[in-house]
């Protein structure tokens, strides 16, 4: 076994990993170990490693199978699926806004993301960090009485959700999207497989309900959530060195790429993406879970004539 060291990031989650060559193989033990700190830690952090594709996409099969990015195929690196490239310019020189809400990779599918490992190769002057937050300590420390309230409910996943996207799409491209990727919902406290502990499991970026109430009932609620997650003591800002690698644990963090540099210069990272514990299902929409149609706001039908009941124009 290959004997590494950690060095906490923050006190809220994250660890950099030292003595671990992730160009080479590594053996059964030193994964077992790695994977066992990065349960503890969340995140981990290996500095000063410039990667191939290869290189990138063997050290992250040690930690399972990876996700082949069907669903974002204008950004996945035409011989090899396994690598996503994240970026604020695309080829033709559009400029891309990604991951500016926090988040949880593929919350909004019946197969999350379990973790995702991040390789930088180009930076901006300054700035395009990203920030992570603990997501076990958000659930901890929420009130018991919270908890029991959400413990058990589930929350609607919706990728259309997303301020990005919804910015740049029409509403017909929106139906569109969600037609191809139907809302999902993910139970909002979810038991880690590997660690057997709750996180929360909500996000800014496309929670849009709590099951069962509707979406103007559940928004200060989901608001409350990520306030509450977000709180400088539960976050970790990471600023970027040319050929870091950051690997995360989506079951347990959220994250965000922060918009805070000069947008004419670019920012390319690479990313693996790691298939989780297949988890939530996927919501039907109509009838009997319609409680998220805002039914409160425009009622069925007209009250009775002179009941003296008055409409907003
Ligand atoms: C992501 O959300 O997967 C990418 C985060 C980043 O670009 O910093």
């Amino acid at each position: 076994m290959s004997s590494f060291s950690l060095k906490p990031l923050s006190s809220a989650l994250g660890a950099e990993v030292i003595g671990v060559d992730m160009r080479s193989p590594l053996d059964a033990e030193t994964v077992q170990a790695l994977t066992e700190a990065w349960h503890r830690h969340i995140i981990l952090l290996f500095r000063n490693q410039p990667l191939t594709f290869e290189e990138h996409i063997a050290f992250s099969r040690h930690f399972g199978a990876l996700d082949d990015h069907a669903a974002i195929p204008k950004f996945r690196h035409p011989d090899h699926p396994e690598i996503l490239l994240v970026t604020n310019y695309e080829a033709g020189g559009k400029r891309l806004a990604v991951g500016r809400q926090w988040h949880s990779d593929l919350s909004t599918t019946t197969r999350p993301a379990k973790g995702s490992l991040l390789h930088c190769v180009e930076l901006p002057e300054v700035g395009g960090d990203t920030m992570f937050c603990n997501m076990y300590k958000s659930w901890d420390s929420l009130s018991p009485t919270l908890q029991s309230i959400l413990d058990g409910r589930n929350a609607l996943h919706d990728m259309t959700a997303a301020r990005e996207t919804r910015l740049v799409r029409t509403s017909d491209e929106l139906a569109d999207i969600r037609r191809r990727n139907p809302p999902v919902y993910q139970p909002i406290a979810r038991v880690h497989d590997g660690s057997g502990r709750k996180a929360l499991y909500v996000s800014e970026m496309t929670s849009v309900a709590i099951e069962g109430m509707t979406e103007e009932e559940s928004r200060p609620l989901l608001q409350y959530l990520y306030d509450h997650s977000v709180v400088p003591e539960n976050v970790y800002r990471h600023r970027w060195q040319l050929g870091d690698t950051m690997m995360w644990d989506n079951r347990s963090a959220m994250h965000i790429a922060l918009a805070d540099y000069d947008h004419s210069q670019r920012r390319i990272m690479y990313r693996t993406t790691l298939l989780g514990q297949p988890s939530g299902r996927v919501a039907d929409l109509s009838a009997e879970e319609s409680g998220l149609r805002p039914a409160a706001v425009f009622p069925a039908a007209p009250p009775p004539a002179g009941t003296g009941e008055r409409r907003a124009p």
